[in-house]
């Protein structure tokens, strides 16, 4: 029996409730307002919903610092209408993914404060503990600049605490098997409750089993079997998304050789290298990168994504291609951040260039794996530079240009709406855009439901054809269909030649599914395309609506 892979084709949209829709009028999106827009969601094409942490953390890294596990942050809502959002979900045939952050928790957490009061308890090996300051306590911080070090005394605990994020995220010990069963047991709940699956937060960390020699830290992947196994014991389905930013060499690793380990990769590589083709018009690296994030098992799936709730993490670019990319799309130190990234949103970095926009959506879109969308960067917003840190652009949701967007009936968001420049909220909404048949939001729900009816994408197998380096062609084929997606990076027009190896007597035309036009191959069996500046045409052999006469069929 082929199993559920619902997930290799899924369009995940992400979004914090915080900054998507209120409805008590205090500022705070919430599971309520969240619940009004599902139909929107469902319109736009996504198929699942990942929520960042909801639950109750003093959020001093926007809800990634836990204090309760179990519980629903009250600002969100009561675990009723969690529950409720949940079943409207389904109702939608939307699934939801939430994240699960066990890296670390918050400072505040009962288990950590029990470990700080007394270190008879059971809690204090919930963590890691040192009773001189580690010599490389000032190494392998996260967030340079704003972090200074790994380690931070506790003058209650009397001992040195490791957290490899801010200091009041402490991070677990997970050599100690009772924070296994925690972690194990946290799943559980929420899988029980209807969701249906994670996004794992900071799985090499987390798995990095010696917290005090964080040169050579030794990976404890069997981890991650474990809580797949336990996962899908609870829920055959359930799947798990892990946040990862390594080397394409490592993945297998993730996912298990046998595919028993993550179904799931968010491409960061990938996600890098097409900021630099972008940036630079030259697509080898992506090519490469691509090459190097295959073959997978059969039940891997990479998720790509353009711009995330953090900053564009350029880190595994060389220094050349890294200040390539600051200077087209992140100039002003402003806009950078940890001197590795930038923390800008799509639309300004593209500066609104409508064709460009388009075409890094249909890159992203039509990649080896799932496409995660951003919520607002269907309408190309933008983002706020005043605001510190990553908050940038974690600016409310603009749903229209009345009071406070549409995200809330109080005057008091819980950050500030944008509001000048061209990427305020009363030039960019979705109201406006609805209303528009040829906006981005109209243009990104065509390109989803196109995405949708081309499954090879995601289950296919896939190749990138020979191309000059301005132009990406992917080829993917899944039972009997054959699409071939390609792109021109460049600012200019141009001709290329594709070959295709169809198989002996397959006479089929491309057929380009934005335009409906038919491309048929020349004598030698090339096909001739030419592209316009920026642009992108994903075609089917034969198109999407004929059907095919069985080979060799007489009739
Ligand atoms: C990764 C998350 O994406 C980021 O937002 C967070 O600050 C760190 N993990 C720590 O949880």
């Amino acid at each position: 029996m082929i199993p559920d892979l619902w997930y290799k084709n899924a369009i995940i949209y992400s979004l914090s409730l915080d900054a998507f829709q209120d409805t008590d009028g205090d500022g705070v999106g919430d599971f309520r307002g969240a619940m009004r827009r599902l139909d929107y969601l469902q319109g736009l094409g996504v198929t699942a919903v990942w929520l960042a942490p909801f639950q109750p953390s003093p959020r001093r890294d926007h809800g990634y610092d836990i204090a309760d596990y179990y519980g629903v942050d009250p600002r969100y809502g009561s675990p009723g209408d969690f529950v409720e959002f949940v079943n409207a979900c389904h109702q939608r045939g939307l699934r939801v993914i939430m994240d699960l952050v066990v890296n670390h928790c918050s400072d505040q957490h009962p288990w950590f404060q029990a470990a700080i009061d007394d270190p008879t308890s059971k809690f204090r090996d919930y963590f890691i503990w040192a009773d001189k300051k580690p010599a490389d306590a000032d190494k392998g911080v996260v967030f340079p600049g704003v972090q200074k070090s790994t380690w931070t005394y506790s003058r209650k605990a009397g001992a040195w605490y490791f957290h490899r994020f801010f200091k009041f995220q402490p991070d677990l010990n997970i050599a100690n098997p009772d924070v296994q069963a925690e972690i194990l047991k946290i799943v559980s709940f929420w899988l029980q409750l209807g969701v249906s699956g994670f996004r794992m937060d900071a799985v090499p960390f987390l798995i990095a089993q010696d917290g005090i020699n964080i040169a050579d830290p030794a990976p404890a992947y069997g981890l991650l079997r474990e809580i797949r196994a336990m996962a899908q014991w609870r829920k055959g389905d359930a799947v798990l998304l892990a946040e990862a930013n390594i080397p394409p060499d490592e993945a297998l690793e993730y996912f298990g050789a046998d595919g028993d380990r993550l179904h799931m990769l968010f491409n960061f590589p990938v996600n890098q290298a097409l900021f630099y083709a972008l940036a630079s018009a030259d697509g080898e690296l992506l090519k490469d990168v691509l090459r190097a994030s295959a073959p997978l098992p059969e039940t891997a799936q990479w998720a790509n994504f353009l711009r995330n709730h953090d900053e564009l993490d350029l880190g595994r670019l060389s220094e050349e291609q890294r200040q390539t990319v600051f200077e087209q799309f992140g100039p002003e130190p402003d806009m950078q951040l940890y001197g590795r990234g930038i923390r800008r949103r799509l639309a300004p970095m593209l500066g609104g260039d409508r064709r460009r926009l388009e075409l890094a959506y249909s890159i992203m879109l039509t990649l080896p794996g799932s496409p995660v969308l951003r919520y607002g960067d269907e309408v190309g917003m933008g983002d706020d530079l005043a605001l510190p840190e990553r908050d940038a652009a974690r600016t409310p949701m603009q749903w229209s240009g009345g009071p406070q967007a549409g995200f809330t009936t109080g005057d008091a968001p819980v950050r500030p709406l944008i509001d000048h420049g061209p990427y305020a909220y009363r030039e960019i909404n979705v109201a406006r855009q609805r209303a528009d048949g040829a906006s981005l939001l109209n243009w990104t729900e065509r390109a989803v439901r196109l995405r949708k009816e081309l499954p090879e994408i995601g289950r296919g197998s896939w190749k990138v054809l020979d191309t000059p380096g301005h132009i990406l062609a992917l080829r993917y084929d899944w039972e009997g269909e054959t699409s071939v997606i390609v792109h021109n990076l460049l600012g200019e027009a141009s001709e290329f030649t594709l070959a295709l190896d169809r198989g002996e007597g397959d006479q089929r035309d491309l057929v380009c599914l934005q335009t409906d036009e038919r491309v048929a191959a020349e004598a030698d069996d090339h096909y001739v395309l030419i592209l316009q500046p920026y642009a992108y045409r994903w075609f089917r052999l034969g198109g999407l609506d004929e059907l095919v006469r069985p080979h060799g069929s007489q009739h």
